[in-house]
C-alpha cells in the first residue's frame, strides 16, 4: 500500500489538535497503520529546537534555520521511513506553516524558505519536493481563534503575538492554498466541532479515502 502524508495547518487555536485523534482513528478503522508527529518536533533532536523556537526571541533567519534543521531531521527518521512502510503519517504543521509563521508573519523573505524547502525536502536524484498528499487547512478568524485559546493554556512565544500577527500568518496561509490548490482542503473552522469533522470527512471522501464503507 501507498503511503499517505496528511498534514493539518492553521493558526494557533483553528482547531487542527481537536481533529487528529479522530483522523488516526478513521484510518486505523480501515486496517491503516498511522504514525502521529507534529512540527516543528517529532524527534528528539526536532523537539528540543521546538523548545528554542518557541520560547527564545531570536532573528528570522536563525529561526528559520532551526525549523527546517528540525524539519530534516524529522523527515529523514520519521517521516520517509513511515511512508516508504505504506503508513498513514499524520502530522501537525509541516512547511506551509513556516511560510505562514516566519514568512508572512515575521516578514522574513520566501525566496529563502523556498532555497530551504528544496534543500530539505529536495529528492537528491531529482529534486522533486517531499509535500504532503493532502492538507486540512483549519481557516479560522484570528479574533475567534483568540477567544477559543483564552484560558485554554498558557500562550508560547507566537501565542502571545498580537491579532494583527495572525492576520497576516492567516493571509500567508490563503496564499499557500491558492498556489496548491489540489493539495489544500479549505475547511471552515468556525463551524460546530461536529460540522467541521463532517467537511473533513467530505474532503476525504472526495479523494478516496474514507475507505470500502
Ligand atoms: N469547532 C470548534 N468549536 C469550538 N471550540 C473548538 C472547536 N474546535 C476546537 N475548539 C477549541 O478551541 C481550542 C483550540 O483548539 P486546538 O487546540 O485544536 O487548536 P490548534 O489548531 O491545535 O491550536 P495550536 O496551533 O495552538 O496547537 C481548544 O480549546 C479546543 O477545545
Ligand atoms: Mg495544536
Amino acid at each position: 500500500m501507498k503511503g499517505l502524508f496528511l498534514t493539518l495547518e492553521g493558526i494557533d487555536g483553528a482547531g487542527k489538535s481537536s481533529h487528529i485523534d479522530a483522523l488516526e482513528a478513521l484510518f486505523k478503522a480501515q486496517g491503516r497503520q498511522v504514525t502521529r508527529t507534529r512540527e516543528p518536533g517529532g524527534t528528539p533532536i526536532a523537539e528540543t529546537l521546538r523548545t528554542m523556537i518557541l520560547t527564545q526571541p531570536m532573528d528570522p533567519l536563525t529561526e528559520s534555520l532551526l525549523v527546517f534543521a528540525a524539519r530534516r531531521d524529522h523527515i529523514v527518521r520519521v517521516i520517509e521511513p513511515a511512508l516508504a512502510r505504506g503508513e498513514v503519517v499524520l502530522c501537525d504543521r509541516f512547511t506551509d506553516a513556516t511560510f505562514a509563521y516566519q514568512g508572512a508573519g515575521r516578514g522574513f523573505d520566501a525566496a529563502v524558505l523556498s532555497t530551504l524547502e528544496q534543500w530539505v525536502q529536495g529528492r537528491p536524484d531529482d529534486g522533486a519536493l517531499l509535500q504532503p498528499d493532502i492538507t486540512l487547512w483549519f481557516d479560522l478568524s484570528p479574533e475567534l481563534a483568540a477567544e477559543r485559546l483564552a484560558g485554554a493554556r498558557l500562550p508560547d512565544k507566537f501565542e502571545s503575538q498580537p491579532v494583527e500577527f495572525f492576520r497576516r500568518v492567516a493571509a500567508g496561509y490563503a496564499q499557500r492554498a491558492a498556489a496548491a490548490a489540489t493539495r489544500f482542503v479549505r475547511i471552515d473552522a468556525g463551524q460546530s466541532r461536529d460540522q467541521v469533522w463532517q467537511q473533513i470527512e467530505a474532503a476525504l471522501a472526495a479523494r478516496g479515502l474514507m475507505g470500502s464503507r
